[in-house]
């Protein structure tokens, strides 16, 4: 079996890649561990960066996203009781950012690349990639039936997430990377009940970190920092629902509204960043190449801007054989990563209550949000970056 592009993993970055390269005639096989149904059941991110929804309405998928998303043009600092609010779209020159949960954006791109006879290959198992430096790389499969295939490719796309097999070929022959582990976690969960807040609520409070998003009139989606080590059946509903009162509370005694709680998961935090995102004809995009920590809502729209770079990348390669920007590809996506990690990082530390601070570090950060209340220069830089900085593309 022979395709043009081989990508592994059918993720944000791995459908996305496939539908744009199929709007310019390129040709890809994509290979899924998972069912169907579980790749369009996983809950993880909420928050599309304005270029990202840009992206998708402009690739053909963002009809539902545009129906049913919800448009904030502004989020909510909490500190000290008070509320101090960005507001996105005045700080940005109309930038904004969308509530869609990314399974929804899933369901939404399965059913693009289905709709145009795309070739998702669900259930697969023992996925391998080999000659990755040669110019006849392949990969190595079983199907959902259990026979072995093998798919011939011009190009392998390692879209297979931070635990997949294409980070460690990558590293094999580059082995830097850059790491860093947070002292903190987040406990998420989802509950029914009406929203408690038009726009985001990221809060510094007594005990820790908390953030109120939301994912539809019935039903909620909050976070709660914790232990790394935390277990989610330490957190019974009643503990959650204190815990979430006290960090949230307001001087006029702002409180969550309550409902069942149906879903608990413990979310670690923790930075990465290959140093090369290619090797010979295998190229990594999203969370096989660098991790987030999740504060800053970066994960999905990188692992998208990834495969944008990536697929602008192989457009002059199948035009005329140039191999420009497929060669500078990991320089290009790195430069934005690393601002988003950046960004992410500072978020992170400027709301969560680190363990063991010292009154220096305790004084610093109140310091921060107290320059975020008053000055809007400040704000337009958290603006700036949580809207999403500019796609850098390769000219
Ligand atoms: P993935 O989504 O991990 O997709 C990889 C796919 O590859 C998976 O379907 C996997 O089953 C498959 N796979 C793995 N190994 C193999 C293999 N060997 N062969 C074939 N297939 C394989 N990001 C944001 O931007 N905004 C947010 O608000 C946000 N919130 C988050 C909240 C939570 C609780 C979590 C956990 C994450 C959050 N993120 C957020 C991060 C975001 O979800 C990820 O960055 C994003 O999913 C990365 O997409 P991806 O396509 O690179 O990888
Ligand atoms: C959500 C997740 C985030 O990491 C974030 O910063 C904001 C919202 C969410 O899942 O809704």
């Amino acid at each position: 079996m022979r395709t043009q592009v081989a990508i592994i993993g059918a993720g944000p970055a791995g459908l996305t890649l496939s539908h744009m390269l199929h709007q310019q005639g390129i040709e890809s096989i994509v290979l899924e561990t998972r069912a169907r149904d579980a790749v369009e059941a996983t809950i993880r991110a909420g928050v599309l960066e304005q270029g990202t929804i840009d992206l998708l309405t402009e690739i053909g998928v963002g009809e539902r996203m545009q129906r049913e998303g919800l448009r904030h043009a502004g989020t909510v600092l909490r500190y000290d009781g008070r509320d101090h609010r960005i507001d996105f779209a005045e700080l940005t020159g109309g930038k904004t950012v969308m509530v869609y949960p990314q399974h929804e954006v899933l369901k939404d791109l399965v059913a693009a690349r289905l709709a145009t006879d795309g070739d998702i290959r669900f259930e697969v198992s023992e996925v391998s990639v080999h000659d990755i430096d040669s110019d006849k790389p392949y990969v190595r499969y079983r199907d959902s039936l259990g026979n072995t295939q093998v798919i011939h490719a011009d190009f392998i796309a390692g879209c297979d997430g931070s635990q997949g097999v294409c980070r460690p070929a990558v590293l094999a022959s580059h082995p830097t990377f850059h790491e860093h582990v947070y002292p903190y976690a987040w406990l998420g969960i989802l509950c029914h009940a009406p929203p408690s807040s038009d726009e985001l609520i990221y809060a510094h409070g007594g005990g820790g970190f908390a953030l109120v998003s939301t994912r539809s009139p019935r039903v909620q989606r909050m976070y709660l920092q914790c232990d790394p080590q935390d277990k989610t059946e330490n957190w019974p509903e009643a503990r959650i629902w204190t815990e979430l009162r006290t960090r949230l509370r307001t001087h006029d005694g702002w409180a969550p509204n309550e409902g069942e709680i149906f879903s608990k998961t413990v979310v670690g935090m923790r930075s990465f960043v290959i140093d090369s995102m290619q090797s010979g004809r295998l190229f990594l995009a999203g969370d096989s190449a660098h991790i987030v920590p999740p504060t800053g809502a970066k994960g999905l729209n990188l692992a998208i801007s990834d495969v944008c770079i990536l697929a602008r990348a192989f457009i002059p390669f199948y035009k005329d054989s140039t191999r420009t920007l497929l060669d500078n590809y990991s320089a290009t996506a790195l430069a934005r990563v690393w601002r988003a990690q950046r960004f992410s990082w500072w978020m992170t530390s400027l709301l969560h209550t680190a363990p063991g601070a010292d009154q220096f570090q305790k004084r610093l950060q109140y310091a921060e949000l107290d320059y975020l209340a008053r000055s809007s220069s400040a704000r337009a830089v958290l603006a700036e970056n949580y809207v999403g900085l500019p796609m850098d593309f390769p000219v």
